[in-house]
């Protein structure tokens, strides 16, 4: 029997050559004014036999970067720069969307390289160390609290970085409410002490992600915008005590959206079968993540339990993770210790099994 993995299969207006989708993974690589530059060009090549390339966190804004050399989606350089990113994915004929990803308060200022608010649901720094300048941990600042009155020009910004994206020739983009970020601030207790429209009642808590994932899918049409979450997360300090209350109001908001795909990282959690609830939840398509492999993966496929699978890590050191996984070749392990240096190395030389051979 094939493995359906391998075959073509369609999320939304995304039309994928086979199921295996590389996992957002921030690599610390842009150039200069947060600019995708060659170096990054030649990673998403190497890689593009996914059926789909859902790229690191991309800032919508300067005030959306947390993290050391990340790329941003909002200048003219950075849409330029991923027109060239997606010439080469295309030209190898895969497909590629971009994870649009807002730090909030998950903001260690030296990584930024300039002056610009760090905003959160409500003035709570985040208490974890994060990566800072070449991924040493770093304390995090105390974030402003946004006022409602300025919620649907930060809504807007995240439209205007969906049509960029589409500008630079990139086939969609993914909105990050997973991990403690931006979008998932305003939907958890931990972050989120708000006494307005936007804070209290589950309804509450998902009204601002709502309110940016219908903007983004009014810009560029709800078949090429995505949605990842991972409930019970507890990743810069979420509080996990009961995802449902606010991940079913958030899935059941966007069903109306027709969204590409839901991608969930699915923590396995005791009390909650994740993806299930997603099923229940919403109509689109699930890509299932986390600690898959490929009997895993076909398996939560053949049971209808996902459309399609994501794998992260496994595509670092494996560029030609498709084609190794097609044959059961062995996969090489990924040097750690390079994940966030900015360097060439550890990024763009990995090689591919036939150049092994
Ligand atoms: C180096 C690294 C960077 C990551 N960066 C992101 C990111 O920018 N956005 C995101 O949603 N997840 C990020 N993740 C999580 C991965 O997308 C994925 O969920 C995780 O690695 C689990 O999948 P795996 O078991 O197949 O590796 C990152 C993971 C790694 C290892």
């Amino acid at each position: 029997m094939t493995n359906p993995l391998f075959d073509s299969f369609s999320l939304g207006d995304l039309h994928l050559s086979n199921r295996i989708v590389m996992s957002p993974m921030t690599r610390d690589r842009a150039g200069p004014g947060d600019v995708p530059g060659a170096l990054m060009v030649e990673y998403y090549r190497q890689r593009a036999s996914a059926g789909l390339i859902v790229t690191e966190g991309v800032q919508p804004s300067a005030a959306g970067k947390g993290y050391w050399r990340t790329p941003g989606i909002w200048s003219e350089a950075q849409i330029e720069g991923w027109a060239k990113v997606a010439d080469a994915v295309h030209a190898e004929g895969g497909r590629i969307v971009i994870q649009i990803m807002h730090c909030g308060r998950v903001v260690v200022p030296a990584n930024r390289g300039y002056d610009a608010d760090i905003i959160a649901p409500s003035a709570l720094p985040c208490p974890d160390l994060v990566p800072g300048p070449d991924g040493v941990p770093a304390p995090t600042a105390m974030p402003r609290a946004l006022d409602a009155a300025e919620l649907p020009a930060l809504a807007e910004e995240f439209a205007q970085a969906a049509r960029n994206a589409r500008a630079a020739g990139i086939d969609g983009v993914e909105l990050h409410a997973a991990s403690g970020y931006l979008i998932n601030q305003f939907m958890n207790p931990a972050s989120n002490h708000r006494d307005d429209a936007f804070g209290g009642s589950p309804e509450n808590l998902v009204r601002f992600p709502l309110m940016v994932l219908k903007a983004m899918a009014d810009a560029i049409g709800g078949g090429r915008v995505g949605l990842r979450i991972s409930p019970g997360n507890p990743y810069n300090s979420m509080d996990v005590t009961d995802p449902a209350a606010t991940f079913g109001p958030l899935l059941r908001g966007a069903d109306p959206l027709n969204l590409a795909y839901i991608h969930v990282a699915d923590m396995a959690l005791k009390d909650l079968d994740t993806l299930a609830f997603i099923r229940a939840n919403c109509r689109a398509p699930i890509i299932a993540n986390n600690m898959l492999n490929a009997e895993t993966g076909r398996a939560l496929i053949d049971g209808g339990r996902a459309d399609a699978i994501s794998f992260g890590r496994a595509f670092i050191a494996n560029p030609d993770l498709v084609e190794r996984l097609k044959k059961g070749a062995p996969l090489a392990k990924p040097d750690y210790s390079l994940l966030y240096t900015g360097e060439e190395k550890g990024y763009v030389d990995y090689p591919a099994l036939d150049a092994t051979a």
